[in-house]
């Protein structure tokens, strides 16, 4: 394949000739507003609002699209699945549901999520009512103290630091394990309130009030709650929620009461590791949003969440290595993905993947520019190109695996984010589509939010302000 870009051929002819190929399957969805596919319209749901995940999509996109694309209750499968809008919302509508999440924060809110579902409400309300007179500082225990790592140290203020240990003591002590579950997802979701940071943007910003060693910050995050009201509040809206009525509640799992609710299997650990175990034509629709291919880093902006749940420097740096590859730290996984795959006697699907991924010209095209772009220092990071290289990869071999599990007539439904670098457009959705159709998938849409994503200011000031699709891309099996 020649990759090079001749003086004769526009540097962007194969992003070109792939534009063409899909223009006309690219419409925009008016219904597909921002509200829906993001997490915003989740935020005043009962249970949903417990954990706000900010990567998650609404409860209310999941039934849209089942509902848009007028398919029957069956298998459902979310391979990134986040804090579960897509299962919860699909077994409330029938499907039974398979959710596999490699970062422990999602997957503790869809455990606490589930204990939820089977809690005794009364048994709740009572641990609350106990609870609320607790002075959480007083019960502080060192064995419970947060064990921060470098990126955490300092996050919250000293007395919030001591009451965040108490109330882990006093969650031990609790011995009816979804009450305590729930407890312990209360004090997760208050971490980034009652702490020094927030989570903006791909970073944890950091308040000047903290006193982190050498940080300049004129950042000011306004009121930081203490935490005893903060995990009260949290604990009571729980309470509500668990024990709204029974009509209230069951409209929530099952609309209008008529079909049986699904079941919800979760599977621990990264996609690329857990998808070759699923059988062959075992599912018939997936939902999923993958890491975007941005640099954001789920492992820094949950380091606060992280390091509740035990995680350690290790742990934290072994995440962000086996996270679907998005930032600029990821090594690539092909030595890898080639093991196991060779391991499972699969060594002729590994090549064909790598033979779609090396044969998908606008892909190579781009990947050519950015080194070219990088030998020239005009890149601000050096490893861009090996982080653009290693996520198509990865999501290729994520594309090949989906499409074998589908069965006949299943269909994909894919939210995910264009993305520029150095003023070159990355076309996400065309070049996931382009793999996909090598995988036997056929696009049926491609369609726009009708608002994209605007530049950074630093790249409008040097590349004028054109917008980058946010799109959700519907793949079928024939
Ligand atoms: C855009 S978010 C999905 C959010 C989800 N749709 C929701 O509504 O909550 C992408 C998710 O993929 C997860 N993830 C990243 N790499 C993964 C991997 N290799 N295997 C499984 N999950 C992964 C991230 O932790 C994150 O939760």
């Amino acid at each position: 394949m020649n990759v090079a870009v001749s003086c004769l051929q526009s540097p962007a002819a194969a992003r070109e000739e792939l534009y063409d190929k899909y223009a006309s399957r690219l419409v925009t969805n008016r219904r597909l507003d921002r509200k829906l596919v993001s997490f915003q319209g989740n935020r005043k749901l009962p249970f949903y609002r417990w954990f706000k995940y900010k990567e998650g999509y609404s409860a209310d996109f999941v039934r849209y699209i089942i509902e848009e694309l007028g398919v029957k209750p069956g298998v459902l499968l979310d391979p990134f699945a986040g804090t579960g809008a897509t299962l919860f919302a699909g077994r409330a509508m029938g499907w039974d549901t398979i959710g596999i999440e490699l970062l422990p924060v999602g997957f503790f809110a869809m455990e606490g999520r589930l204990a939820a579902e089977t809690a005794d409400p009364a048994a709740f309300k009572r641990a609350v009512a106990k609870a609320q007179a607790v002075d959480w500082e007083a019960r502080y225990d060192s064995a419970f103290a947060l064990s921060h790592v470098a990126i955490t140290r300092k996050a919250f203020p000293e007395p919030t630091e001591r009451a965040i240990a108490g109330y882990r003591a006093y969650c031990s002590g609790i011995r009816d394990a979804r009450v305590k579950k729930l407890f312990e997802l209360a004090c997760l979701a208050v971490l980034e309130s009652v702490s020094y940071t927030r989570k903006d943007g791909q970073y944890l910003r950091w308040d000047h009030r903290c006193k982190r060693d050498r940080l300049k910050s004129h950042f000011d995050k306004g009121r930081i709650e203490p935490f005893g009201p903060a995990v009260l509040a949290k604990l009571r809206e729980i309470e509500r929620d668990l024990s709204a009525g029974g009509r209230e509640r069951d409209s929530l799992f099952t609309p209008g009461g008529k079909l049986q609710m699904g079941n919800v299997d979760l599977r621990r650990g990264s996609c690329l590791d857990l998808l070759p175990r699923l059988s062959s034509r075992s599912v018939d629709l997936v939902i999923t949003s993958p890491p975007y291919c941005n640099r954001y880093d789920y492992t820094r902006t949950y380091a606060l969440e992280l390091v509740f749940l035990g995680a350690d420097t290790n742990v934290i740096s072994n995440l962000r290595q086996a996270m679907l590859s998005c930032t600029v730290e990821n090594k690539t996984k092909v030595a890898a993905l080639r093991d196991q795959y060779e391991r499972g006697g699969q060594g002729d699907a590994f090549d064909r993947v790598i033979e779609a991924f090396e044969g998908q010209d606008a892909l190579q095209e781009i990947l050519a520019i950015l080194e070219g772009l990088g030998a020239e220092g005009r890149l601000n990071n050096a490893n861009i190109p090996n982080l653009v290289r290693n996520y198509f990869l990865e999501m290729s071999f994520v594309l090949y695996e989906l499409s074998r599990i589908l069965r006949k007539r299943g269909k994909i439904v894919m939210v995910n984010d264009n993305v520029r670098y150095a003023g070159e457009e990355i076309p996400v959705d065309l070049i996931l589509s382009d793999l996909s159709e090598r995988f036997g998938l056929r696009t049926s849409h491609i369609w726009k939010l009708p608002r994209g994503k605007g530049n950074s200011s630093q790249q409008m000031g040097n590349h004028g302000r054109s917008e980058l699709r946010k799109c959700v891309y519907v793949w079928e099996k024939p």
